[in-house]
């Protein structure tokens, strides 16, 4: 089966274009490196030994979707192209509107046209709000979100399971990633940030590292453990396996599907910086600040779904996840920059 994979050069998809080439799929990468670098799609290529056909394309490019469904015959799409940064999203709320939503509807609608009706969303469990119950199932009622970027997720799940009840003939996966962290095991491709990151662990390990003089630990007044927020961290090489999981389910003409990726585990800022430190030696100086804005106190999965139904389960713990990030980063100190 060869896969349309937009947005395949950023940190997820090039660990999950690693996951789909070893098991035997071929994949063709969509990006316009608006967030990466052609550089992951090289690296991929040294870790698998096989080739990638990469296209530099938009999804709002109408033109170049359909080019691409023109000239590659694919079977299904797994869409990760599209805008994360949260702070961002409040500023610019229109370019992520159109980017992420507008970009969606232009890709489906070439599918669609190519007869190609098999689909897989990155969704995330910002949709959940702050969650009505924990551990968070599916079931668990969809809530207001806190900016731009996570009502994008709410309303693409929303137009994606509109468009499959319109007509059955889709299957469609909205797959709710929880946090993912770590890096593929050779060192070779993992999470570059823009700037100054705004997520926990690649800010840890930049501080390890020796960019960042400090780490700021937003709150410790939450009620958890510790009083610093609780999150469901998973290894990113387990996120991407799921995705060849969820690919499993599309060849059985699965409808619409929702499946939480987590691990099931809660743990705390705290306990990460702790984890971290233990298994890779480094130290990572940290001062309470205050609380960030739009910050929940706990979050994390039910994964029971995902394992029920996909067969699929998270296999790595914090401890690989600290080592594997660090890996990356001390291998990699600025990214995929020379
Ligand atoms: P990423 O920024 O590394 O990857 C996204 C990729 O999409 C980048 O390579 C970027 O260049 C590309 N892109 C963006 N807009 C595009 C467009 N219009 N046309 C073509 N390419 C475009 O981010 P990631 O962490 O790998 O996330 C992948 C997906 O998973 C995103 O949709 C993200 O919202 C979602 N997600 C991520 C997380 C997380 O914590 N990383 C959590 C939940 C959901
Ligand atoms: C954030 C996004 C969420 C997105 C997810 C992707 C916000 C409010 N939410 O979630 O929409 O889907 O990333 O992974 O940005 N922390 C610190 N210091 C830091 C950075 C983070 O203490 O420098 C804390 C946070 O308060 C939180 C935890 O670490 O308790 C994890 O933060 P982060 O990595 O940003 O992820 P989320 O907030 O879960």
């Amino acid at each position: 089966m060869k896969i349309l994979v937009t947005g395949g050069a950023g940190y997820i998809g090039s660990h999950t274009v690693v996951s789909l080439l070893e098991n035997g799929y071929e994949a063709v990468v969509a990006d316009n490196l608006v967030n990466s670098s052609v550089k992951s799609i090289e690296r991929v290529e040294k870790i698998t030994g096989r080739k990638v056909k990469f296209y530099k394309a938009d999804t709002l490019d109408r033109e170049a979707m359909k080019h691409i469904l023109d000239t590659e015959n694919v079977d299904a799409c797994i869409h990760f192209a599209g805008l994360k940064a949260v702070g961002e999203s409040v500023q610019k709320p229109w370019e992520y509107y159109e980017n992420n939503i507008q970009g969606t509807l232009i890709l489906v609608d070439e599918l669609r046209k190519h007869n190609v009706k098999n689909f897989i969303f990155s969704s995330s469990a910002t949709v959940y709000g702050d969650p009505e119950f924990i551990p968070i199932t599916e079931q668990c009622p969809k809530k207001a979100c806190t900016n731009p970027y996570g009502w994008t997720k709410s309303m693409l799940e929303q137009i994606l399971t509109d468009i499959q009840k319109a007509d059955p003939e889709w299957n469609v996966i909205l797959l709710r990633y929880f946090n993912p962290i770590g890096a593929h095991k050779s060192g070779l491709i993992g999470e570059d940030p823009n700037g100054i990151p705004n997520n926990l662990m690649p800010y840890i390990t930049q501080v390890a590292v020796g960019k960042l003089k400090e780490l700021g630990v937003f709150g410790n007044d939450y009620d958890t453990v510790d009083g610093t927020g609780v999150r469901d961290y998973i290894h990113v090489v387990d996120l991407a396996d799921g995705h060849v999981k969820a690919l499993d389910k599309i060849k059985e003409k699965c409808g619409l599907k929702i499946y939480n990726l987590g691990t099931g585990n809660g743990v705390s800022v705290l306990q990460l910086v702790k984890a971290f430190e233990g298994s890779t030696g480094q130290k990572v100086p940290y001062s309470i600040k205050p609380r960030r804005a739009g910050d929940i106190a706990t979050c994390y999965a039910s994964a029971d779904l995902a394992e029920k139904e996909l067969g699929w389960k998270a296999k790595y713990g914090i401890k690989e996840m600290c080592e594997d990030s660090w890996r990356w980063q001390s291998m990699n100190p600025n990214g995929y920059e020379d």
